[in-house]
């Protein structure tokens, strides 16, 4: 699959098949987080892999009771280890290195023609407990990764007009 049509098929999946992801598969999306760039190239990271069905079920509690994240035969939790690292820019390093990761996976599984769906409104709290993240650690999203029952929403987005403007800031 070409890159640009990856990213057009990536798509936020909120209900997933109940069959298991291949192992060649949930290899080569992990891999793709594996070869994600990072600042300095320290990739600070760990993804859990999760496939029991009470530790997924107990996520999706974490997650307000957001279904699909029980639904999804997996659910990659990814979590920075050196969430204390700010950038001379002033952002914090492991947002920016566990979105790239994040999102290399979720166009690798549209690729191979899984479904993903990040996850921010869930309790860090809650969530550290269930896959025993240490205190000092931070978890940036709990993705669930399995086969789509039911298609993304269509995509909704600004134009180019709207978000590019060329040589200065303009609103
Ligand atoms: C940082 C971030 C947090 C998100 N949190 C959730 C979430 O908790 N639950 C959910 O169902 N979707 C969540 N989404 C998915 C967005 O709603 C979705 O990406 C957006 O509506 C665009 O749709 P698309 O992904 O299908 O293109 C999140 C997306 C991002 C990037």
């Amino acid at each position: 699959m070409e890159l640009m049509e990856a990213i057009r098929k990536r798509a936020s999946i909120r209900s997933y098949e109940d069959r298991p992801v291949p192992d060649d598969k949930l290899l080569k999306v992990l891999e793709a987080a594996r070869l994600a760039p990072s600042a300095s190239n320290r990739q600070r990271w760990k993804f859990i892999v999760v496939k029991d069905r009470e530790r997924r079920k107990a996520l999706s509690r974490a997650a307000g009771g957001q279904a699909h994240l029980a639904e999804a035969p997996v659910v990659i939790v990814a979590v920075a280890t050196m969430p204390e690292y700010i950038m001379r820019c002033g952002i914090p390093a492991y947002a920016i290195d566990l979105a790239i990761a994040v999102d290399h996976m979720t166009l690798a599984a549209a690729d191979e023609g899984l479904g993903t769906c990040w996850i921010g409104a869930f309790s860090q709290e809650e969530a550290r407990k269930v896959v025993g993240v240490p205190d000092n650690y931070r978890i940036v999203t709990v993705m669930p990764l399995g086969f789509p029952r039911l298609p993304g929403r269509e995509k909704t987005r600004k134009s180019l007009d709207e978000i590019v403007c060329y040589e200065a800031f303009r609103e």
